[in-house]
């Protein structure tokens, strides 16, 4: 029997553990299918880590990352306006995890105000003002540092068109105010045009970031590959996830050169916690994604198939893509559809 895959599980809080549960679920049936197995290192992050362990992200998650290179990440709540940190812009900078990748395409038999779209947004994930670099100078004047280097701009947009390339994917936009930031922005956009110039089999344009979400929502379907500095991306995301139904849907990958950390575009979404209310196919999409990137495609497959096919039949739906079922409902729905695919 193959070596069980060990993956470091932040459950998260909010609709985390929730969603979590379920996916993980999942993951093991369709694993105990196709022969594969797997080990969850489960940490807390965030406030429920302080309160254990007075650390929010604790050392020992820390080191389960480092020797798992692998982690699924419920959503961890950030307080607004105050507070501590946040959990997931500490761990990106910790494992250099530069690639935001974030696939927005629709799921066969869920109808939405615009079927077909296919597309997909790779926010450098590092830098920029997300990583809230923030000082008070005196009373009623802070400032907030938008910094941006060559050396990230340059390795996200080769991410981009590398991934372009490999995946038969035809144009890219960058996506920048460099009409107003022409330093920060100008500099994005130079090292973007840099990277361009060596992919020729890929088209390059590039839209200001205002325009951008008004033609994405007058027609999405000119854009194939969003490349976007990290502030930018964090608004477009949520923005494209209402062409497919909704934060519900959409997963990410954080990847770096030595780890990735799966999780979905959506928060912590207090307002339904805990009431089995969430829809876990943005995490279940993330775990998908996850297992492609550990090799293990047919596990992946089984599972997309399955999903598919609760959303074509469309009988088993959560509340937020107008179903009336919970998340455990819709779980079990997944684990019965890939039994019988
Ligand atoms: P949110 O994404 O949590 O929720 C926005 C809206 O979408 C809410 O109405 C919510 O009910 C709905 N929604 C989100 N996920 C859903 C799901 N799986 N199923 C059904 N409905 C869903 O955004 P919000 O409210 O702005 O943020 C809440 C907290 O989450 C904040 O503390 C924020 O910092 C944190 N957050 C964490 C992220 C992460 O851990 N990666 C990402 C985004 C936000």
């Amino acid at each position: 029997m193959a070596k069980a895959h060990a993956i470091t599980l932040i459950p998260g809080d909010g609709i985390g553990p929730e969603v979590s549960a379920a996916v993980v679920r999942i993951v093991e049936a369709a694993g105990a299918a196709t022969g594969a197995t797997f080990e969850w290192h489960r940490f807390a992050a965030g406030a429920e880590a302080f309160e254990k362990y007075k650390e929010y992200i604790p050392q020992a998650l820390y080191r389960s990352i480092e020797e798992n290179k692998v982690a699924l990440k419920g959503p961890v709540t950030t307080p607004v306006g105050g507070g501590f940190s946040s959990i997931n812009v500490a761990l990106r900078q910790r494992f250099e995890l530069f690639a935001n990748f974030r696939p927005v395409k629709n799921l066969p038999g869920l109808k939405t105000r615009y079927p077909g779209i296919d597309l997909i947004i790779v926010r450098e994930n590092t830098e920029d003002l997300y990583a809230g670099l923030e000082h008070e100078i005196i009373p009623g004047v802070v400032q907030s540092l938008k910094i941006i280097t060559e050396k990230a701009s340059t390795r996200i947009a080769n991410f981009a068109f590398d991934y372009a390339r490999k995946n038969g994917r035809k144009k890219i936009h960058a996506i920048h105010k460099a009409n107003i930031m022409k330093l920060s922005d100008g500099l994005f956009l130079r090292c973007c045009r840099g990277v361009a110039a060596t992919y020729p089999d890929v088209t390059y344009a590039e839209h200001i970031v205002d325009n951008t979400c008004m033609q994405l929502v007058m027609n999405p379907y000119q854009y194939d590959i969003l490349l976007t500095e990290n502030l930018y991306g964090d608004i477009i995301s949520d923005l494209c996830s209402a062409f497919v139904g909704g934060l519900g849907l959409v997963p990410g990958a954080n990847l770096g050169t030595e780890c990735a950390i799966f999780e979905a575009v959506h928060g912590s979404a207090p307002d339904i916690a805990g009431k089995d209310l969430a829809n876990p196919t943005a995490l279940l999409q993330s775990a998908v994604l996850m297992l492609h990137h550990i090799g293990e495609k047919t596990t992946a497959e089984r599972i997309q198939v399955g999903l598919e096919k609760v959303y074509t039949e469309g009988k088993v739906l959560t509340k937020d893509v107008g179903g009336s079922s919970g998340t455990s409902a819709f779980c079990e729905a997944v684990l019965t559809a890939m039994e019988s695919a």
